[in-house]
């Protein structure tokens, strides 16, 4: 069962304090080797993580630090003699310490609806890195998008510039009641550059060197793939074509205000205003009829491009998905931030083609593979691997799409990838997760 020791949901958001189940502090203690020196976790709640360190390695010395005072007793509570528990901003606190193990909280500090600025678990990972003396171990549970959303890349780029990432682990939920995929990181902060060079990460699905994850672009910290699926994702970036420079994309109208920019929102259904295009209106190769109306003036909403630029022939996709789905819009319409799109400024681009080939199980699966996170972004899309098809291959992909024929358009995308049998079976499965 869940403790929490912060009361109320609101006060648990805030602090982002939802504890941690203690079978997984022990699995995740249970990756360290016995640290030579003192262990701290810097936002403690109760004490589960310093309890679970104290049996584990007797005698060693624990400090816990958490912003909340009731936490604080709690802890203090729990461990008697055994920690020291202090309150305060464990994002400030400076070691040395041979271990930092925990579970910071995630996403606490953000004001309401911002997605981007500082986030606490970045603030902890730095925190974490700069506390630990060199050799010392980083054991953290951090949000799964931690490891992959632009927000947290420069943090990652700062743990990999000071730290040889031994382990990665995605969890999934768990957190009872709560959809917050968790992902644990253990990592040494290595002062030696070519030792870090050299690092093998340790995940689930086999040992991945960190020179490989960290070959990404994004420094996505990609710890879902075995070394099948890892050369199947190699192979498929080794095409060369992208839609990068070639398509212009246009961001779906940011109203600011739904309820009030948009009929079928909690106001009734009226003939005024105009239709708009919404991720759920959004299938492969089909756009339903929209069922929502823009009431308030294109001009009026708080983000949206000039009327002239939704009135091109556009793939639309949706953007909360877990892989593409996408189809040609012909119609001009307006599209809503549930929904992107893009427009070819390269002529030689066939937009059916280029909606089919999306629609894919192939670009479904290296999606997958690629990204956890049910979100489809533009970064994402420019940088999928085209296959390089003759015009008459592509033509036939984008028929047997519009005809409805799923099976064979997969198998035309497999054959203009050149997969071999394993490959297609691979590619027929979904990826795990
Ligand atoms: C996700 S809970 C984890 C608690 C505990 N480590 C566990 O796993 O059971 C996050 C904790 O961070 C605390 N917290 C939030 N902001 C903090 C800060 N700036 N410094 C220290 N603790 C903080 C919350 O009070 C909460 O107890």
């Amino acid at each position: 069962m869940t403790r929490h020791v912060a009361t109320g949901r609101e006060t648990r958001k805030a602090l982002g304090a939802y504890y941690t189940p203690p079978g997984l502090v022990q699995a995740a203690l249970a990756h360290l080797p016995w640290p030579r020196g003192p262990i701290a976790d810097l936002a403690c709640g109760d004490g589960a993580w310093l309890e679970a360190a104290a049996r584990r390695w007797p005698g060693a010395a624990l400090e816990g630090v958490d912003i909340d005072p009731e936490a604080v007793a709690a802890a203090q509570t729990r461990l008697g003699g055994l920690a020291t528990i202090q309150a305060g901003d464990g994002a400030r606190v400076r070691g040395p310490f041979a271990c930092v193990i925990g579970n910071p909280p995630w996403g606490a500090g953000r004001v309401g609806n911002v997605r981007r600025g500082i986030e606490s678990a970045s603030a902890f990972v730095d925190a974490a890195v700069g506390s630990l003396a060199p050799g010392g171990r980083l054991c953290l549970l951090l949000p799964a998008a931690w490891l992959e959303v632009a927000a947290h890349a420069a943090a990652r780029r700062r743990l990999a510039a000071a730290a040889a990432i031994e382990r990665l682990e995605h969890l999934g939920d768990v957190f009872a009641g709560v959809h917050a995929p968790a992902a644990l990181l253990i990592a040494r902060r290595e002062p030696d550059a070519a030792a870090r060079a050299a690092q093998v990460v340790e995940t689930p699905h086999g040992p991945v060197p960190q020179a490989q994850l960290l070959a990404d672009p994004d420094c996505v910290l990609n710890a879902r793939l075995d070394p099948t699926e890892r050369a199947l994702v190699d192979k498929l970036e080794a095409e060369r074509e992208r839609l990068a420079g070639r398509v212009r994309f246009i961001l779906g109208v940011v109203t600011g205000d739904n309820r009030r920019a948009l009929d079928g929102e909690g106001r009734e259904r009226t003939d005024a205003g105009e239709p708009i295009v919404t991720g759920t209106d959004v299938a492969p190769m089909r756009i339903a009829p929209p069922s929502r109306r823009l009431v308030m003036p294109l001009e009026h909403v708080q983000q949206a491009a000039a009327r002239a630029t939704y009135a091109r022939d556009k793939v639309v996709y949706r953007f909360v998905s877990s892989h593409p789905v996408a189809a040609v819009d012909r119609a001009g319409r307006l599209t809503l931030n549930s929904a992107n799109a893009f427009a070819a400024d390269d002529p030689e681009i066939d937009l059916d083609f280029v909606a089919a080939w999306l629609n894919s199980s192939t670009v479904r699966w290296v999606h997958r593979a690629r990204h956890a996170m049910p979100r489809v972004l533009r970064s994402h899309l420019e940088r999928l691997p085209l296959p390089s098809a003759t015009p008459a291959a592509r033509r036939a992909i984008a028929a047997a799409a519009l005809d409805g024929d799923a099976t064979r358009r997969d198998t035309l995308v497999m054959d203009a990838y050149r997969l071999d049998g394993d490959e297609r079976r691979l590619v027929s499965r979904w990826p795990r997760s």
